[in-house]
């Protein structure tokens, strides 16, 4: 199994860690355009692995393409991460030109890629790679909601002062501060519905942290997160490695599910050795119907701008 991370930052680098020491396959390629960057990353990972004890390679490389070829999966993290009172909606305008010229750039030399897509504005821009690449829409996948999900659990957890163990709680819908679905009357601690633990009002304001859950840390760390990123693109490429089909809320290419058409956004999605492997549709309460509904909107809004930016 290779696995190429095209973006060597915080997120790419956390991600390569993670994949590393799972020790689930046997190479992970380091791409970045910043000269020696991913390179120097692939070193220091790989002074970890006696110590980690992982047996995975890790090597980098500075734009060479080549050396990605007949990659099985690759995780796009390329672009410009947002700062402190940015939206991640603001990125397209320079994400955009960079996420296609990876996506183009990477089928190029791995024709039969499972694409994970990270970059912002992440639905978005699993839109365009899926668009500029023509792969088949089950290998195209954006990470968001597997990461919102992981945010929510925290928030639900903190509430009920439980373990994270105990959580079954997804979020689906667009990786956007609004655009996110928290299903708080789905989510459950040991099958009991968390509103057996928590007032409406909690719950209310569970929903509210966990959907500007990205803000809160670009607010902290001054730029955007990349454990929890990297930790939720590890798992889902663990999930294709192992084709363990379990079920991840992510961003998939939509004909008709949830009443929606040619549109990436986070819905739950078994993922196996063919990327995802099928798309759930969950029965939806009429006011998470609405909530699914003002988020499709929303991320047709930022699709749109597509057409000015590339
Ligand atoms: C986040 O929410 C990177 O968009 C990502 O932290």
């Amino acid at each position: 199994m290779k696995v190429t991370i095209v973006g060597a930052g915080a997120v790419g680098a956390s991600c390569a860690e993670y994949i590393a020491i799972k020790d689930f396959c046997d190479e992970v390629v380091l791409i970045d355009i910043k000269e020696g960057f991913a390179e120097g990353k692939a070193m220091d990972l790989m002074q970890t692995a006696s110590l980690n004890g992982f047996d995975s390679k890790i090597t980098g490389t500075t734009g060479d393409y080549s050396k990605t070829a007949n990659s099985d999966i690759a995780v796009i993290t390329s672009g410009i991460p947002r700062k402190p009172g940015m939206t991640r909606e603001e990125l397209i305008g320079i994400n955009a030109g960079i996420v296609k010229n990876v996506s183009e750039s990477l089928i190029k030399y791995s024709p039969n890629v499972t694409l994970i897509v990270v970059s912002n504005p992440m639905d978005t821009m699993t839109y365009l790679a899926a668009k500029s690449t023509g792969l088949p829409k089950n290998r195209v996948i954006g990470m968001g909601g597997a990461l919102d999900s992981a945010r929510f659990k925290y928030r639900l957890a903190e509430a009920m002062d439980c373990p994270q163990s105990e959580l079954n709680a997804m979020v689906i819908g667009g990786h956007s501060d609004t655009g996110m679905v928290p299903l708080i009357e789905k989510a459950t601690r040991n099958s009991i519905p968390v509103r057996h633990f928590l007032s409406t009002e909690k719950q209310q304001e569970v929903v509210e942290e966990t959907k500007i859950g990205g803000a809160t840390l670009t607010k902290l760390l001054g730029t955007s997160a990349w454990y929890a990123p990297g930790a939720a693109v590890s798992e889902m490429v663990k999930a294709i490695a192992l084709d363990s089909k379990k079920i991840f809320p992510c961003s998939c290419l939509l004909d008709g599910q949830y009443g929606l058409n040619d549109i990436c956004i986070g819905v739950p999605a078994v993922i196996g050795k063919n990327g995802i492997e099928a798309i759930i549709e969950v029965e939806l309460s009429e006011a998470e119907q609405l909530k699914m509904k003002e988020s499709a909107e929303g991320v047709r809004g930022t699709n749109n701008l597509l057409a000015d930016v590339i």
